[in-house]
């Protein structure tokens, strides 16, 4: 969360004949790797016009701000931004150069007539699910000089209408994101997702498998299928047939130098035997997986409407791991959620403590408006979730560190992705997605190769090449 990500530095490079002159474009992307994957796109979507990523929002002709609306003072956040941008809007008119500013993601969905009404000197305001129209609304801005909206739900699919990733997105590249799945049906009573990405739906399967083939065909090795719920996939299929999550699985590990595949977020609910078995019978599928569980008092599950019990939870896990023995679980926790008494928080560590987490996200209770939970009654005070939060971190923290122990020692395969921060180092990712720095010569980037751990650092592990790969 709270990432920022504004693409490659300044290519201004000349411009390809049948496009417009190069413009400038900086995006600034917070929020989940959904939110990451739609900044690529509308870079995508905006390349034909002749916007190329620039590094700094004052040298760009366009600034999008792709927002995320899911805890805190998301609003409040992006008002303080903007407020930034318009100086610099300002600053840059002045000297002549016009300088568009576009709102996207949740926040603006969700509150798009408000950001409008608020901070005018915004062009356009755009959903998460119309962002294949935004050439058409720059041309709109262009033209009216006044501001543009588009925050319905359309019925076609933006994925439809999306030009192909073009190479230098990934190119280098040897991790990457692809957005299989959106929107959420499931109502969970504090979450706007619902609200902000509307109902879920699944793109077909050709139109994936072609996506990952172009992205394994520029050098990737290690895709991330996205979703908000990302295990609930029901996509069309060749045949016409509807394709489950495993049936997809099944058919990337087909392509031939895709070496590492993980999904997220699933959902407990949508685990189902298939996508199980799938851990067990493909060596692609990373063994680590974000399943969310957010409490484990049965009680307070059913008030946040997940729709499982944490006992279904516990043998979820166990049968995870008969599948896959090696497979380690990061998960999702809220404190603090209206109702919670110290015995529900209690039963929270309690299932901590049972399935033992690789990684865990945990976050006190944020009311968002429109949904279930912020009207309800029983509201936690603010001291008791700072102290039960303290009391989650502490124990995830020494399950974290309790993990990463048990890799020191062992010879583990690292995908190579960059340069290490260190001269003479080399950095990649584990299957369990830790950060491991090597010394080594920088062309083994790109490569997934064996190194024996020799030390757990804070949130990351180092370790030494095995004696072949160093002379490769
Ligand atoms: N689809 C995923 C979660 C997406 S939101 C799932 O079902 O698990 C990412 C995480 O943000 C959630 O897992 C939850 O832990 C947290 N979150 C969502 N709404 C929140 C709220 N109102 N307050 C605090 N945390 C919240
Ligand atoms: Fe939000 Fe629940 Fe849907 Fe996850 S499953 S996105 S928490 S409503
Ligand atoms: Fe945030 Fe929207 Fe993602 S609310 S977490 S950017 S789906």
């Amino acid at each position: 969360m709270g990432q920022r990500h504004s693409g490659a530095p300044a290519i201004m490079t000349g411009t390809p004949a049948n496009t417009s002159p190069a413009r400038g474009l900086h995006v600034i992307t917070w929020g989940c790797q959904m939110n990451v994957y739609d900044s690529a796109r509308m870079g995508d979507v905006l390349r034909p016009l002749g916007y190329q990523p620039v590094a700094t929002p004052d040298a760009a002709d366009m600034i999008i701000l792709n927002t995320c609306h899911i805890r805190d003072k998301a609003a409040e956040k992006v008002f303080s931004e903007l407020g930034r941008l318009r100086k610099i809007k300002e600053a840059r008119e002045t000297a002549g150069q016009q300088t568009i500013i576009a709102v996207a993601g949740c926040v603006a969905q969700a509150e798009g007539q408000e950001i409008l009404a608020r901070a005018p000197y915004v062009d356009i305001v755009l959903g998460p699910q119309t962002y294949h129209r935004l050439p058409e609304m720059v041309a709109r801005a262009a033209r009216a000089g006044g501001a543009v909206i588009e925050t319905d739900f359309p019925a076609e699919q933006k994925f439809d209408f999306l030009p192909e990733a073009e190479a230098p997105q990934t190119a280098g590249n040897y991790t990457a994101f692809l957005t299989i799945q959106e929107g959420c049906d499931k109502f969970c009573s504090f979450c706007v997702v619902p609200y902000t990405r509307g109902a879920e739906s699944s793109r077909p399967v050709l139109s994936v498998l072609a996506e990952a083939r172009r992205m394994v065909e520029s050098g990737v090795k290690d895709i991330s299928l996205l979703g908000q719920n990302v295990n609930a996939y029901h996509g069309e299929g060749p045949d016409g047939s509807t394709w489950g999550l495993a049936q997809l699985a099944y058919e990337l590990a087909k392509l031939p130098g895709l070496s590492r595949i993980r999904y997220m977020t699933s959902h407990p609910r949508d685990m189902d035997d298939a996508l199980i078995a799938a851990h067990r019978d493909l060596p692609q599928l990373m063994p680590f997986l974000h399943l969310p569980v957010q409490a484990g008092s049965d009680r307070i599950l059913r008030a946040m409407n997940r729709g499982h019990t944490a006992d279904e939870y516990r043998d979820i896990v166990r049968r995870l791991r008969e599948a896959r023995p090696d497979l380690a679980l990061s998960s999702d926790f809220i404190v603090g959620h209206p109702g919670e008494t110290d015995e529900d928080f209690e039963a929270t560590m309690h299932l901590v403590r049972d399935v033992g987490f690789a990684l865990a996200y945990s976050f006190k209770y944020s009311p968002r408006p429109g949904t279930p939970a912020a009207g309800a009654g029983m509201q936690v005070p603010e001291d008791v979730k700072d102290a039960r939060l303290q009391a989650l971190q502490a124990l995830l923290r020494e399950q974290q560190d309790a993990f990463n122990a048990t890799l020191v020692g062992k010879t583990i395969p690292v995908l190579f992705t960059s340069e290490g921060r260190k001269p003479g180092q080399i950095a990649g990712r584990s299957p369990w997605l830790q950060p491991v720095h090597v010394s080594g010569p920088k062309h083994l980037i790109g490569k997934e190769l064996p190194v024996r751990i020799v030390e757990r650092l804070t949130n990351s592990l180092s370790g030494v090449l095995e004696e072949e790969c160093v002379s490769a």
